[in-house]
């Protein structure tokens, strides 16, 4: 555990202020269009994608509420809207910890969420909440559809959010990133969606410059370190590539010391 210790003292020191380019507003809950497509998302299997957020009566779930609660109160004193998720290396607990996230914040009676899967490597957002895609992102990216045909509606019990779900990118997810078209579909997002909090679960940043491309465009990033998967040299090397976008926790996931500390974070 020193080494990941460590790990979040680093990247603390990453923790630089930034700036939104989003006007102050008040959030309030997104109201939708009636034709969105919409799913009921399966309890059982959210559990077996170890997605536990849908209430506080376990430990985990309270972790979760927790560090939303944290997250919440950041990004409103900032007025910001796009959280990133991203972490050194794959494998780490980027997208569990998105799609919990994403529950736990929608939970919230004045809250809503869009959750983008934008990990065009290896999307699994869809997959853990047990949702056949739509074309995704990739479709709206490659112009075969529109932002509000791919998004859709999820309901977990009372709780509700919106998806935006990944598709595998035919080509570079580098490319993707960088380019000008995802630079208009995240404008769009920001306008459309603009009561939602918007979290986009990203590739890890170390295998590629997809992250590096698109984290400007980010107003924060949370970053996974997993126990046992990420060294202090990895968060080390992410914290070279923060500079833009200022760290707003670092969650130290798969950490089993303890049942309470599963899901620890600092
Ligand atoms: N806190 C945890 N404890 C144990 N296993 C976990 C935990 N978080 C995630 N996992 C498992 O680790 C694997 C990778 O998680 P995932 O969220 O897909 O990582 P990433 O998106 O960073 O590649 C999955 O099999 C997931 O169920
Ligand atoms: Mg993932």
């Amino acid at each position: 555990m020193d080494s990941i210790k460590q790990a979040v003292e680093l990247a603390r020191a990453a923790d630089a202020p930034g700036q939104s380019a989003i006007a102050p507003e008040v959030v309030r809950p997104g109201s939708v269009d009636p034709a969105i497509r919409k799913a009921q998302l399966s309890p059982a299997h959210l559990e077996r994608s170890r997605i536990v957020a849908q209430g506080s009566a376990t430990p985990q779930g309270r972790y979760y509420d927790m560090l939303r609660t944290q997250i919440l109160q950041e990004m409103d004193k900032k007025s910001w809207q796009f959280l990133a998720i991203t972490s050194p290396t794959a494998g780490c607990g980027k997208t569990v910890t998105a799609c919990n996230l994403a529950i736990s914040i929608a939970r919230l009676a004045e809250r809503s969420v869009l959750l983008v899967d934008l990990d065009l490597r290896r999307p699994t957002v869809a997959n853990y909440l047990g949702v056949q895609g739509t074309g995704g992102v990739m479709s709206v990216l490659e112009g075969r559809a529109s932002l509000s045909s791919a998004v859709m509606q999820v309901n977990v019990g009372p709780t509700n959010f919106l998806v935006l779900p990944g598709t595998v990118s035919s080509s570079s997810s580098s490319e993707w990133m960088a380019s000008q078209t995802m630079g208009t579909l995240l404008q769009t997002i920001k306008r459309e969606f603009r009561s939602r909090i918007v979290i986009f679960d990203l590739p890890p940043m170390l295998l590629g410059d997809d992250v590096i491309s698109i984290l400007p465009r980010m107003d924060a990033t949370l970053l996974v370190a997993g126990v046992g998967a990420t060294t202090v040299a990895d968060v080390k090397e992410c914290q070279k590539h923060l500079q833009r976008s200022p760290v707003i926790r670092v969650v130290v996931n798969k950490a089993q010391e303890t049942p309470d500390s599963y899901y620890g974070y600092y």
